[in-house]
């Protein structure tokens, strides 16, 4: 069964309270779950983790990627400058997509660049948590479209 990881990085944690406009009303633990229903849905296992730390998602990556198919990251601010996150993703050899709740592109001048988005397969932001649920129904399909091959 093929396996991904869905990594939420830096005050991604407070979500549902932390500014509902911008990010939703929802929880982290209530989008895991969305998640977790189009896993069962699919046929795929997911794996979640979050922490505000960039050492220990780094930590998580390099000890999981082994025995995953591919990474779906929300990394917050670490988005916007953490080149060691995005060392580590590259490192992974593993299909990653990037997930925003917000539409970056649409706010601060700072956050409309992303050190993670030209490593990536491709971006989804602004579409709230179902981009985490679509994230994965593309993820697995990619994958499970190019070990077909
Ligand atoms: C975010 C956007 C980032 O700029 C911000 O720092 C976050 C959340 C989003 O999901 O829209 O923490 O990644």
């Amino acid at each position: 069964m093929a396996r991904f990881i869905v990594i939420n990085g830096p005050n991604l944690n407070l979500l549902g309270s932390r500014n509902p406009g911008i990010y939703g009303a929802s929880t982290l633990p209530e989008i895991e779950a969305q998640v977790s229903r189009k896993a069962e849905e699919l046929g795929v296992r997911v794996d979640f983790f979050q922490s505000n730390s960039e050492g220990a998602i780094i930590d998580y990556i390099q000890s999981e990627s082994g025995q995953a198919q591919g990474i779906i990251i929300n990394a917050g601010a670490l988005t916007h400058y953490g080149y060691s996150l995005r060392d580590a993703l590259v490192d992974s050899r593993l299909p990653v997509v990037e997930v925003h709740l917000s539409n970056i592109h649409a706010r601060e001048q700072w956050r409309r660049h992303s050190v993670i988005a030209d490593i990536a397969r491709g971006q989804i932001a602004g579409l709230g948590w179902r981009g985490y649920v679509a994230a994965l129904e593309i993820l697995a399909a990619l994958v499970k479209e190019e070990e077909s091959r």
